[in-house]
């Protein structure tokens, strides 16, 4: 089935959306940033029609689906716009930075009749699907810790909006922990227990921030497995790794070098074979199938609900 595909947000995340849709067969048809050229840049020579005013891309461009991939304290506004429009939204993370924020999102989508689905496209990458089914199958027998770090160096990250406690609502928990905790949800269960510790201070590197550059949250779910997420801005050269450690031995996906590995109890290590896919492309043909009635939505907006409630616990918890 034909579906009318638009972006919201032509930026970075914009470009990779525009990317996978049309990869995914759904080659966007309309654009929409508000700094002029951004739309049209991205539009290239694929005929999609640009836009600098959102609430004319929403009257005109006849859509079905719109992916938002602005900064995170737009989201709200923007969505609540699509849903009255009457237009299913592919939202990139975090759903929005405070829970009331992404309770009204929810609202919106409820009254509007659309399905509102929130960007974490980890739970699409192949690797981390087929740890999920060795976990769920109990490969690695009574799962007892996970372990998370998404840690690098984001340069000049002082003048960019992640630094902006206004557009991004956080600092890089808000930012890269969202996708962790996701994590934690979906390979371990919900969070019962939420602790953490940020920071922020003047290095080598560039300024203290005006939000954390580094932090670790700790967590515990309903059944007794702890988590450890470690997130920083500041730490080259990264570190972009997930382990699930259970009583019969660990898994291990190593974003690095894409990588899914299993440690047997005796510390004998095999690579896992894994299927080829690109989590942004399998994202939004999922989405895409979801629209069409083939399937039910594996990540909810209520799950972006939840990874925010999460992290205003753990920003609440570090700072004070
Ligand atoms: N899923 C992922 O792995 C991933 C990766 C990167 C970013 N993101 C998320 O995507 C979003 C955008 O991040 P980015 O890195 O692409 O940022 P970016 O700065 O590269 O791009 C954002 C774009 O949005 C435009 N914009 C800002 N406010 C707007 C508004 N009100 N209406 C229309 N356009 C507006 C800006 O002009 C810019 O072109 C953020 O929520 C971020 O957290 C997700």
């Amino acid at each position: 089935m034909a579906l009318r595909i638009g972006i919201i947000g032509c930026g970075g995340i914009g470009r990779t959306h525009f990317n996978a849709w049309s990869q995914a067969g759904y080659v966007p048809v309309a654009l929409a940033d508000t700094v002029p050229g951004a739309a049209v840049a991205l539009a290239g020579t694929s005929g999609a029609q640009a836009y600098t005013d959102i609430a004319t891309f929403l009257a005109e461009a006849t859509l079905d689906i719109v992916s938002i991939c602005t900064p995170p304290s737009t989201h709200r506004e923007l969505v609540v716009a699509a849903m009255a429009a009457g237009v299913h939204v592919l939202c990139e993370k975090p759903l929005a930075p405070t829970v009331a924020d992404c309770e009204a999102m929810i609202a919106a989508a409820s009254s509007a009749n659309k399905l509102l689905s929130v960007g974490f496209c980890h739970r699409f990458q192949p690797h981390i699907e087929t740890m999920k089914s060795l976990i769920d199958g109990g490969a690695i027998g009574d799962v007892i810790m996970f372990r998370n770090r998404f840690a690098g160096h984001m340069p000049n990250v002082e003048s960019k909006w992640f630094s902006d406690p206004a557009l991004a609502g956080g600092g890089v928990m808000m930012d890269t922990s969202v996708h962790s905790v996701d994590l934690f949800r979906h390979l371990i269960g919900d969070a019962v227990s939420i602790q953490a510790s940020a920071v922020t201070r003047t290095t080598e590197l560039g300024p203290a921030l005006r939000v954390e550059d580094t932090a670790v949250i700790l967590l515990t779910s309903a059944n007794g497995v702890i988590g450890t997420i470690e997130a920083s801005w500041r730490t080259p050269p990264g570190e972009w790794v997930v382990t699930v450690y259970g009583t019969r031995g660990a898994l291990t996906m190593d974003y690095d070098s894409m990588q899914l590995w299993q440690t047997d109890a005796t510390g004998q290590r095999q690579q896992v074979t894994v299927a080829d896919g690109d989590r942004f492309v399998n994202e939004v043909a999922h989405f895409a199938k979801c629209v069409t009635g083939q399937a039910q939505l594996r990540v909810t907006a209520a799950d972006g609900l939840a990874a925010t409630h999460i992290l205003v616990t753990a920003a609440t918890r570090a700072h004070g």
